[in-house]
C-alpha cells in the first residue's frame, strides 16, 4: 500500500501553504525514505513561496529537514533503517568541486536542489494521480516523509534532541561555516557581522569559537543585538540609530580583518566592504535579489581587501554537521537559542514570523502519528 504523507504545499506563488494528503513514491536505488520529526525553516523557503519563476508549482518546499531513516534504497550504503539523520543540500559528488569536498559549488547544485523532481522527471509526490514537485533542495522537507538521496542525509548521533538538528542543514551550517571554512577567521582578529538573524548569529557564535576578540554585531533590531552579546559579540551597532561606518571605525581601529553580510542591503554591503582592513575579506551570504554593488576599485587593489560570494558556508555536510554537533553537545554553540517550535498546521504562521522577524528560526515539528 502507498504511504500518504502529510506535506504543506505551495499551489500558487505568495500563496499560503496547504496541508495536504499526498501519495509518496517508493524511494529509488540510490534515495532514503525519512519520516521527518522536525523541519527548519529558511528565508529561501518564503524566497520560492513568492518568486514566480524559481521552482516549478505546485511543489512542498523546505530544506532544513532531520529525522529516522524509515527505509533505504538498493544501493545505499551510508545509512540504514533507525538512524538519524540531518538532510541537507544536495550535490552530484563527481564534478571536480564535489572531488574537492566543496560541494556547495557543486556544477549541478541548481538542477539537483531547484528542479523540483529527480533527474528522470519523476516526483516523489502525487495527489490522486496529479505529480506534485518535490526533490526541492534534495529532500523537501515540509512534509511529514521525505526522500533524499544517499548523498545529502547526514548520519548524526543520537543522544541530542533530534528536532533542533534541522537547521545544521541550511541556515546555521552557512552562517558558522562562512567563518569557518569560507573566511578562516583567526584568533586575535576583529570581525564584523552584518545583520544578526539566524546566519549572523551563528556566525557570531563561530566566531567566538574561532576566537576572534573583536566582534560586532550589527542589526535594526534591538533584540536581536541583545541576544548577539549573549552569544559572544564583543560589540552591538544599532544600524538605523546610530552610523554604522563611524562605529566600526571607532570600534575597529585597522579596520575589520573579515566582514560577513547577511541583510543583502547594498548599503550595508558597501559600508561592510569599507570597513575592512587591510588583506581584509568580506563575504556576501545574502543575495541582494540578485543586485548590483559598486566598490572602490583603489582600496581593493592597494589594500589587498577583496568580496567573496559565500554558499552554504562552504561546508562539507558530512564533515561539518557532525561537527557543529559536537560543539553543540560541548556547549559552544548553542544555536538551539535561536529556535521557536511551531505544529505543521501552523506553518503559515511560522512563515510569517520569520517574515516579520518576530521569531529568529522556525521550528515545524510533525505529527507524531501519521
Ligand atoms: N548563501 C547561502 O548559502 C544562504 C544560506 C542560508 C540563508 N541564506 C540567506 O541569508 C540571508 C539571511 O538569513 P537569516 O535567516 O539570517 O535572515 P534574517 O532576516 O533573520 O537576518 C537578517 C538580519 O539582517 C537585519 N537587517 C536587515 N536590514 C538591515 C540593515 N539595513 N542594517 C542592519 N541590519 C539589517 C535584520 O534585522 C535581520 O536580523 C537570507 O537572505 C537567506 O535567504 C543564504
Ligand atoms: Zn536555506
Ligand atoms: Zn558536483
Amino acid at each position: 500500500m502507498a504511504t500518504i504523507t502529510k506535506a504543506a504545499v505551495c499551489r500558487t506563488t505568495g500563496k499560503s501553504l496547504s496541508i495536504e494528503d499526498l501519495e509518496l513514491s517508493e524511494p529509488q536505488e540510490d534515495e532514503v525514505l525519512v519520516r521527518v520529526i522536525a523541519t527548519g525553516v529558511c528565508h529561501t523557503d518564503i524566497g520560492m513561496r513568492d518568486a514566480p519563476d524559481r521552482v516549478p508549482k505546485p511543489i512542498v518546499l523546505g530544506h532544513e529537514g532531520a529525522g529516522i531513516v524509515e527505509k533505504v534504497g538498493t544501493a545505499v550504503r551510508k545509512v540504514k533503517p533507525g538512524d538519524h539523520v540531518v538532510m541537507t543540500f544536495r550535490s552530484c559528488g563527481h564534478c571536480p568541486n564535489c572531488r574537492q569536498g566543496v560541494t556547495a559549488y557543486c556544477d549541478e547544485i541548481g538542477t539537483l536542489n531547484f528542479a523540483g523532481q529527480r533527474s528522470d522527471g519523476t516526483t516523489a509526490f502525487n495527489d490522486h494521480g496529479t505529480a506534485i514537485h518535490s526533490h526541492f533542495f534534495g529532500q523537501s522537507s515540509f512534509a511529514t516523509y521525505a526522500i533524499c538521496s544517499e548523498r545529502n542525509a547526514i548520519p548524526v548521533r543520537q543522544d541530542v534532541p533530534l528536532e533542533i538538528l534541522g537547521p545544521l542543514g541550511c541556515g546555521i551550517q552557512t552562517g558558522a561555516g562562512a567563518i569557518l571554512n569560507s573566511l578562516k577567521v583567526t584568533p586575535g582578529s576583529d570581525v564584523g557581522i552584518f545583520g544578526v538573524g539566524s546566519v549572523g548569529l551563528a556566525a557570531v557564535m563561530a566566531a567566538r569559537l574561532a576566537g576572534a576578540t573583536t566582534i560586532i554585531a550589527i542589526d535594526t533590531q534591538r533584540s536581536r543585538l541583545d541576544m548577539a552579546t549573549e552569544l559572544g559579540a564583543t560589540h552591538t551597532i544599532h544600524a538605523g540609530h546610530e552610523d554604522t561606518f563611524t562605529r566600526v571605525a571607532a570600534i575597529s581601529k585597522r579596520g575589520l580583518n573579515f566582514a560577513v553580510d547577511t541583510t543583502g542591503n547594498l548599503n550595508v554591503i558597501r559600508q561592510a566592504a569599507e570597513g575592512l582592513a587591510a588583506r581584509g575579506v568580506c563575504g556576501l551570504i545574502n543575495t541582494a535579489k540578485g543586485g548590483d554593488a559598486s566598490v572602490n576599485i583603489l582600496k581593493m587593489v592597494l589594500g589587498g581587501r577583496s568580496i567573496r560570494g559565500i554558499h552554504e558556508g562552504d561546508s562539507n555536510p558530512d564533515f561539518f554537521i557532525p561537527q557543529l554537533i559536537e560543539f553543540y553537545a560541548q556547549g559552544r554553540f548553542p544555536f538551539d537559542r535561536l529556535i521557536r517550535f511551531y505544529d505543521l498546521a501552523g506553518i503559515n504562521v511560522a512563515l510569517d514570523d520569520m517574515e516579520s522577524g518576530k521569531t529568529i528560526k522556525p521550528v515545524i515539528r510533525m505529527p507524531a502519528a501519521h
